[in-house]
């Protein structure tokens, strides 16, 4: 699988040109379009990137890829970043990483958002693979896990190695939804979850994409593009 995150993200690196603002995505298959995206910048392709996490920050430093703030940008060219599921729609569940807040502030904030996965990241609904990632405010946790429980089946917060409540970059907690027969209406769960008190975002992203990169085990991408009239 790894092979074939590598070759989305080579692909996908594609994407970007000179004097472009990318945004950097964040994750195992983001990792790789950035690392894609140092060596050009090593060949001499100038670009500012705007980083989705802490990780994506120092990996782009470590290859020299200049960051800048979002206040410094008039504007974001061309997102790449990884998903948890993408549904035929092109819509995604993403934050499996816990950055799915900047990732979001991005992804709405770019012209082209650029999602890269492995074969095993499409699906015919979301929420049937991945669990719905909902970043909270610590003081707030137990009221919204009560709340989504009125839509979800489970809602656990989510624990680091350690068995604590795994913190966010902003400093915040997430709960992990789960559902019977998956999420039939991701843009109505959306706004329904987003209205909650205390909750900071949730990794739905619906009507955000515009490519999505499939590596493939025969060596090739497959790239499909949200039609026109969807987005
Ligand atoms: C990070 O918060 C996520 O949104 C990732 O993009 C997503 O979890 C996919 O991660 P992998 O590329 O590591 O599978």
């Amino acid at each position: 699988m790894d092979r074939l995150k590598e070759l989305a993200g080579r692909q996908a690196a594609e994407y970007i040109a000179d004097g472009m603002v990318v945004g950097l995505g964040s994750g195992s298959t983001a990792a790789h379009a950035i690392r894609a995206i140092g060596s050009r910048v090593a060949s001499g392709l100038r670009i500012r990137a705007i980083s989705t996490s802490e990780a994506s920050s120092r990996l782009a430093q470590e290859l020299s890829i200049p960051l800048i703030t979002l206040a410094e940008a008039q504007r974001l060219d061309v997102t790449i970043d990884g998903a948890d599921e993408v549904d035929p729609k092109l819509d995604l569940i993403k934050g499996l990483g816990g950055a799915l807040v900047r990732e979001k502030v991005v992804a709405w904030s770019t012209a082209r958002q650029v999602i890269i996965v492995d074969p095993s990241k499409l699906v015919p609904r979301l929420g049937t693979q991945a669990p719905l990632p909902v970043e909270v405010v610590p003081f707030a946790w137990p009221v919204v896990q009560r709340a989504l429980l009125q839509r979800a089946a489970e809602a656990p917060l989510r624990l680091d190695a350690a068995g604590q409540p795994y913190c966010t970059d902003n400093g915040n907690f997430i709960l992990h939804c789960r559902f019977t027969d998956g999420i039939a209406d991701p843009a109505a769960l959306d706004a329904w979850v987003n209205n909650l008190p205390g909750v900071v975002g949730n990794g739905l992203f619906v009507g955000l994409t515009h490519t999505v990169v499939v590596g493939q085990a025969d060596g090739t991408c497959r790239v499909i593009e949200r039609p026109a009239a969807v987005g």
